[in-house]
């Protein structure tokens, strides 16, 4: 299994670290730092592109950059995003989709949904395409929900109890939980147990691993989130940076206090 590595780092005590890569330079780059995983978020829209949100990256976008990504990656579990539009239509789109993904160099495909696509990652898994969910702030949803913090009521955070364990049931081996409280993303990492790796961004430190986009790592981004911290400043180099990333996530400095939003 392709996250075989990253449950026995879970069973060591030690938290995981991800980065989002969009190249072969920066994929090799964070791969020798000690990353443990990398994805290649529909994030390359804002970060990449330019654009206020995400919603315009297409699947040949994801593809292209996934292609790049492979190449530097080497054997690292590589996250492909689905990109709005390209999954929403029913499990034969997704698969279609999904496989496109799979062809340019993925291991895994990041679906963001509720417990409505829980029958799409079982579709999906069961044909042989790991899913990694994705729940709290769902950037793809920006239009309806703005990009803020999701769960801090007790009628939502349910909701997102309730939508993680679906998608864990059908078959989510590795969960992102972004922006929300830290206690409810402790609530949820309980909840799913030990068929399904957390990984949070903006949810605090109560998850089994953290991601980043590589330009907040950088502080390279414009509009760097409340929740990001830039370690370039620190480091001196990118290699530096990254490393560091990784060594504070692992001993579980990082997120801090200040970088934990609600
Ligand atoms: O697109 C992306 O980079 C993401 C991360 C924020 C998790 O989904």
């Amino acid at each position: 299994m392709l996250l075989k590595k990253l449950f026995k780092k879970r069973e060591t005590g030690k938290k995981i670290a991800g980065l989002t890569a969009y190249d072969a330079s920066f994929a090799r780059l964070f791969r020798e730092a000690g990353c443990d995983f990398l994805l290649v978020g529909d994030s390359l829209g804002m970060v990449i592109q330019g654009e206020s949100n995400t919603l315009g990256v297409s699947l040949r976008d994801v593809a292209y950059h996934c292609r790049c990504c492979a190449a530097g990656a080497e054997g690292l579990p590589l996250i492909a995003d689905l990109p709005f539009g390209t999954y929403e239509n029913g499990h034969k789109q997704a698969f279609s989709s999904a496989r496109r993904l799979l062809a340019a160099g993925a291991g895994l495909v990041k679906i963001e949904g509720g417990s409505q696509y829980a029958p799409t990652v079982r579709y999906l898994s069961e044909r042989g395409v790991p899913v990694c969910a994705h729940v709290g702030l769902r950037p793809q949803a920006a239009l309806v929900t703005g990009l803020r913090m999701q769960g801090r009521d007790q009628e939502s955070a349910k909701q997102i109890i309730d939508d993680a364990v679906a998608l864990s049931e059908a078959g989510a081996p590795i969960m992102v939980l972004e922006m929300i409280p830290a206690q409810l993303a402790g609530q949820i990492t309980a909840a799913v147990g030990e068929r399904t790796l957390t990984i949070g961004i903006g949810a605090g430190r109560n998850c089994d691993g953290q991601i980043m986009v590589m330009h907040d790592m950088l502080g390279v981004f414009a509009k760097p989130p409340k929740f990001s911290r830039n370690f370039l400043a620190s480091c001196g180099s990118i290699a530096a940076a990254a490393a560091q990333y990784v060594a504070d996530v692992a001993d579980g400095s990082f997120p801090g206090e200040e970088e934990t939003l609600g």
